[in-house]
């Protein structure tokens, strides 16, 4: 699919309305991770250069169609005008007069931010409408909100078929490094899947099957796998009615020719605490009291030497219950054992989805990554092979 970017657009003078996710997290009115609002920093500088005048629409958290004054994207802004380093205003609203006049009102070089998409119903329910007023404010539209894109809402699928209409350079960039990955990979291709439950990756797992090389398991996902195989998961986290499913996935790698890599060692717990006494012990071995809380270090060692024999890696799911040292430790081994091999030249790496952005993070590692993206839904529902509406509307 070649979707037409910047590059294919006349911005001079134009009003150009872009669709964005700054749908950031925030502690006490404070953005905590501003990644997202970086990354749409080479579309907004792009479109000012040229002339453009930038026009943000956005949504921010979860109003469900109404005006809730503690979801306004003002919050945003001290982050937005940092990032972009130019004025950026904030209209009260992103359809109707006020929106009009704030348009009409930005000066030149400046940015202009419209309130909350999701104030209004027709945001959500994609309602041509809401798309139609959204249009009236603006003469092209540029989306670079890939971590909306499996929404098909207004301002992401029905506005993009109302005005000439382009992909953005974050949300190019997140299509190029995804397709690179999963599309197109250079062989083998490992994916390590964390995370907790089998039954909401389940389409994920399968869609995997059909394409890696390898594919590792963790995370409390891992428990279900092992207790499937008849080992001891004690009191873990696991879902004995997905043991069913889990053997035939299993059952499917072996005849597609995958290679699927489960802990060998685990480490054990009696709580999830900080502090708590831990104890590594074999993956067939947990104590019938015990919880497995990470993947030990023999496991580790034995995925990192199948990773290095991988020239693409895809990432998606912590490994153990990172958020809670020393319950980190897998993870954060295995993270930057994939961030040196990239720096060698030696690994493809793309990660995504919120956990596990945040895991890298924590590793210190996000930066050395070959990708990360920024997306959290959409790069789950990308990886399980989905159409993303917003980008399907882009294609035309
Ligand atoms: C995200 O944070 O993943 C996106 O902004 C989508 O948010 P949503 O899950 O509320 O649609």
């Amino acid at each position: 699919m070649v979707l037409r970017t910047l590059d294919d657009m006349d911005l001079a003078g134009r009003t150009v309305l872009v669709r964005v996710d700054i749908n950031v997290p925030v502690a006490a009115g404070r953005v905590t991770d501003a990644t997202r609002i970086a990354a749409i920093v080479p579309t907004v500088r792009d479109i000012l250069a040229r002339g453009g005048r930038p026009v943000l629409l956005a949504h921010f958290d979860r109003p469900g169609g109404r005006r809730v004054p503690a979801m306004s994207l003002a919050v945003t802004l001290p982050a937005l005008r940092a990032a972009l380093g130019v004025p950026v205003r904030l209209a009260p609203d992103c359809v109707g007069p006020e929106a009009r006049t704030a348009v009409a009102a930005m000066a030149a070089g400046e940015v202009l931010l419209l309130e909350n998409t999701r104030f209004h119903p027709g945001e959500e329910a994609n309602d041509p409408a809401f798309a139609a007023a959204l249009a009236a404010l603006g003469e092209i539209y540029v989306n670079d909100a890939f971590a909306a894109a499996h929404r098909a809402h207004a301002s992401t699928a029905a506005l993009a078929r109302l005005l000439p209409a382009c992909a953005g350079r974050l949300m190019a960039a997140e299509l190029a490094a995804l397709e690179a990955a999963l599309g197109a990979p250079e062989r083998p291709l490992v994916a390590v899947v964390g995370g907790a439950k089998v039954s909401t990756k389940l389409d994920l797992l399968a869609n995997l099957l059909a394409r890696v090389d390898h594919l590792v398991i963790g995370g409390a996902m891992a428990n279900t796998f092992l207790l499937a195989a008849g080992r001891e998961v004690g009191r873990s986290r696991a879902e004995p009615d997905m043991a069913g499913t889990a053997r035939a996935i299993t059952a499917r790698a072996a005849a597609g020719g995958v290679a699927l890599h489960l802990p060998v060692d685990v480490v054990v717990a009696d709580a999830l605490a900080p502090g708590v006494a831990v104890r590594t012990v074999a993956a067939d071995a947990c104590p019938a009291g015990a919880m497995i809380l990470d993947v030990g270090p023999a496991t580790v060692t034995a995925l990192a030497a199948v990773i290095a024999g991988c020239r693409t890696l895809i990432w998606n799911g912590p490994l153990g219950a990172f958020e809670t040292p020393p319950f980190d430790a897998g993870t954060t081994a295995l993270a930057r054992h994939v961030a040196r091999l990239g720096r060698e030249g030696r690994l493809r790496s793309v990660a995504g989805g919120g956990d596990t952005v945040a895991a890298l993070n924590h590793a210190g590692v996000a930066a050395d990554f070959g990708y990360v993206s920024t997306a959290g839904g959409a790069f789950l529902e990308w990886m399980e092979g989905r159409e993303l509406p917003g980008v399907a509307a882009l294609a035309g």
